[in-house]
């Protein structure tokens, strides 16, 4: 960990970096209630995902973390510290709308006007370059990097005072597989080749699910769920059930768990520890069982179950 110079108190691993507490935000006096009541927390070294649909309120919640913005009710700490709005934390980074560059100074260039902005010097440039993978284009004008370049050289603007705390907002956005895939090593050796701690958000799920440790699901404005990707996929598991008869199956489960007929099967929604239950009753029932198997869900599945369909694809 950096040497602290801005007052902040030295912390043990398990301090969370960030603690959000009953976070709201209201636009203009009558406006939109874009954050309501959000409380969540983000541990030292974790790659912490924050998941919603368009409008749910992400950039909302990032805009108050950096003091862009502020509050209108509720609490942020940042290493044990208050955060204070129009001082953002010296040991944070951030990368919102994709960073913006002089589209024709190079990107080498571009990152030494930023340094120099933040009273830095040049000397973790080149190192940057390298970790961000754009040591062989750090010399071409920005105008012509592709959109996976640009948002590679945000982060690497991002990394410029060498921040503990990395923010990045929808770092994915606007780029095509290989350019995500990319990012997902680049966030990934953030946290565990260098130690930094990463909160990003997404509206892409397959994302979340590939680089997250834990995630946060926000559905217009209020947080809904909060775990690791494995338990947000564990919960509400379903199994698939071949078995005749399929009338006789259903009536023997129904009361205890959702069952729906699908085509010649049935799907439970039941907990994965409910399996031997579930098998013991199919059985005392006298009902035959050709197969019986969990569903992997995607995050994308349980992401739809939990805040209903409309809202995911808005
Ligand atoms: N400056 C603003 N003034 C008024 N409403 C805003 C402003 N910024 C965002 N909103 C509204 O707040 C809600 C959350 O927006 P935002 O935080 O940008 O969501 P996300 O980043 O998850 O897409 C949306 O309804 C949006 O229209
Ligand atoms: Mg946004």
């Amino acid at each position: 960990m950096q040497p602290i110079d801005d007052g902040t108190v030295p912390m043990t691993n398990d301090d969370p970096v960030l603690e959000i507490t009953d976070l709201s935000k209201t636009y203009g006096r009558r406006g939109v209630r874009a954050v309501s009541n959000v409380s969540l927390s983000v541990r030292a070294g974790e790659v912490y995902g924050f998941l919603g649909a368009n409008g749910a309120g992400k950039s909302t919640t990032i805009r108050m973390l950096l003091g862009l913005i502020t509050p209108s009710s509720g609490s942020i700490r940042l290493f044990g510290q208050d955060l204070k709005y129009g001082q953002p934390s010296r040991r944070l980074g951030s990368l919102v709308d994709g960073g913006a560059f002089y589209p024709f100074l190079s990107g080498r260039r571009n990152l030494d006007v930023l340094a120099r902005t933040q009273g830095l010097g040049p000397e973790r440039i080149d190192d940057l370059l390298v970790q961000v993978g754009l040591e062989g284009a750090g010399k071409r004008k920005v105008k012509g990097y592709s959109t996976g370049m640009r948002q590679r050289l945000g982060v690497a603007a991002a990394l410029l005072n060498d921040p503990d705390l990395v923010i990045l907002d929808e770092p994915a956005n606007g780029l095509d597989v290989a350019g995500i895939q990319e990012m997902r090593q680049l966030i990934r050796s953030l946290a565990e080749v260098h130690g930094k701690t990463v909160f990003l958000s997404s509206h892409l799920l397959n994302e979340v699910q590939q680089v997250c440790d834990r995630i946060a699901i926000i559905d217009r404005g209020v947080l809904i769920r909060e775990d690791t990707v494995e338990g947000i996929l564990k919960t509400e598991q379903r199994f698939h059930l071949v078995a005749t008869p399929l009338e006789a199956a259903r009536a023997a489960l129904a009361e205890t768990w959702p069952c729906e007929i699908e085509g010649e099967a049935l799907q439970v929604r039941a907990e994965t520890a409910d399996a031997p239950e579930i098998l013991r009753r199919l059985v005392a029932a006298n009902i035959d069982i050709f197969s019986f198997a969990p569903h992997q869900r995607t995050l994308e599945e349980a992401f739809l179950a939990i805040t209903g369909t409309e809202t995911a694809h808005a």
